[in-house]
């Protein structure tokens, strides 16, 4: 027996209001349906097939590198013929898992649990009690108890109307029951629709046990249809991902201003202040400060790092005891090491910074390597294009370069080295030398300053 996952994605999402396929909008920066088809994959599926239909063409764009199997369904003509389209796929002895590509927060936990009472040839349903339970499926069971069928809102009567029970549409069932099911649905209800909960009475007909299972939130089982629920199911993604984090030691300033669109790894004792964005693979280390509207992408920062505001930090390794910002931007392939310090309005990309090495203020740094315990003053500009290539400027350990100095590269200067102030280096330096390019002073005694004519 091996297990298939259908996941239904036809739908249009007219509520969207969008020309985009529902199930691409984002939750955390990920596709609706790319979460659905995360938590199949870590179920060992044999294969799982994706229903799609509106927009289908733009949905296997977008997903081209998904391990799926795309189904068409010409027509949306219900939940019930659309895993039919799935089934000429699916061995007679298989076990089938449905889930729907706008039901996106679904846990793994909660459907190994459903798979178990699949398990031994029943039917397993996924239901949770609602408050208000108007627009779903009821789920009606008899008086001891037994489930004898799902009702779908517009088919209920006054009585089934009243049942707070409501079908999730998540099920699991045995393929070849599955199919004999299926093939005997009728379109004779209130939406002429071919109903995939109408295979519950006929598994209670056949006399097979319909066992239910409960998620563990509400929210593993919210469908979007509009852009308010879609926030709303963002904002409790997100407080997860915060709620976590503080249980394993992380001050948060604020988690409801804090978003993970990706992993976020954090050591025990950090702080984030509001505002903060960590987007794709991101580790942070012990005892660091990330200060607040900073952002950072795919990059990894060590212990005892101090991260101030508005900085953003890009596919970049940041070690130990360094401090960035405020407001400075790391670009990718950046590398600062042990205790260097980076100050306001610096721009530095695919740049190797040594230990304890200072790049203070306003300065752009390009495909440079720097020494160890260098400064590098206000002003500096590694001119690294020439119009049609990129050039490396290499500077060695302690070298000492004045304010407003260009580095027309490629250039080298050698340890110990410096540059005086204003100068425009377009020669290597030797270690140990002074290099000074600068215009001589003139100095005009009693200079009268142009004024306007009255
Ligand atoms: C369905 C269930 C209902 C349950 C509710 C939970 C049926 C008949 N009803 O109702 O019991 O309470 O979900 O939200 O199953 N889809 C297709 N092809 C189709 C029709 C639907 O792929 O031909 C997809 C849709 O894109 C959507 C999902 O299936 O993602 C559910 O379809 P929808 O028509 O919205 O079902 P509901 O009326 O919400
Ligand atoms: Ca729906």
């Amino acid at each position: 027996m091996s297990l298939h996952i259908i996941i239904l994605a036809a739908g249009q999402g007219t509520r969207m209001k969008s020309s985009r396929a529902k199930v691409l909008h984002e939750l955390a920066a990920r596709p609706l349906l790319k979460h659905v088809i995360d938590a199949a994959q870590s179920l060992n599926a044999e294969k799982i097939h994706v229903v799609i239909g509106h927009g289908r063409e733009e949905v296997t764009r977008c997903l081209a590198n998904e391990n799926v199997h795309w189904v068409m369904q010409e027509k949306q003509l219900g939940t019930g013929h659309a895993v039919a389209q799935a089934m000429p796929n699916i061995g007679e002895d298989d076990l089938i898992l449905v889930l729907y590509g706008d039901v996106p927060l679904i846990q793994v936990e909660t459907l190994n649990a459903l798979l178990t009472r699949a398990m031994d040839e029943s039917l397993a349903l996924l239901t949770v009690v609602l408050p208000d339970s108007s627009g779903y499926g009821r789920i009606v069971r008899n008086a001891a108890g037994v489930v004898q069928k799902i009702v779908e809102h517009k088919d209920a009567s006054e009585s089934e109307l009243e049942i707070k029970e409501i079908n999730t549409g998540i099920l699991a069932a045995p393929a070849a029951k599955l199919k004999q099911w299926l093939g005997q649905l009728k379109n004779s209800n209130q939406q002429q629709e071919y109903y995939l909960t109408d295979i519950v009475a006929m598994a209670v007909t056949d006399g097979l046990e319909v066992k239910t299972t409960k998620p563990t939130a509400i929210e593993e089982v919210s469908g979007i249809n509009d852009r308010t629920q879609l926030v709303a199911l963002e904002r409790y993604y997100q407080y997860q991902k915060a709620k976590r984090l503080m249980l394993q030691g992380v001050t948060l300033a604020d988690p409801a201003r804090i978003d993970v669109r990706g992993e976020l790894h954090v050591g025990m004792d950090s702080e984030i202040d509001i505002n903060c964005i960590f987007e794709g693979e991101v580790s942070i280390g012990k005892n660091s400060k990330i200060a607040s509207n900073v952002i950072i992408i795919n990059s990894k920062i060590g212990d005892n790092v101090e991260i101030l505001a508005n900085t953003i930090v890009d596919h970049a390794v940041i070690e130990n005891e360094c401090r960035v910002g405020p407001f400075a931007r790391i670009r990718p392939d950046t590398i600062l090491s042990k205790g260097v310090h980076i100050g306001n309005f610096v721009e530095i990309k695919k740049t190797t910074v040594g230990k304890n090495s200072k790049i203070n203020h306003l300065s752009y740094v390009g495909d440079a390597e720097i020494g160890y315990s260098v400064n590098i003053g206000a002003g500096t500009i590694t001119c690294n294009y020439d119009g049609a290539d990129k050039h490396k400027t290499l500077i060695g350990n302690h070298v000492f370069v004045g304010s407003n100095t260009q580095l027309v590269a490629p250039v080298k200067i050698n340890d110990n080295a410096s540059i005086a102030a204003g100068t425009t280096v377009t020669k290597n330096v030797e270690g140990g030398a002074l290099a000074i390019s600068r215009v001589p002073q003139k100095t005009k005694s009693n200079w009268q300053r142009p004024s306007k004519k009255k």
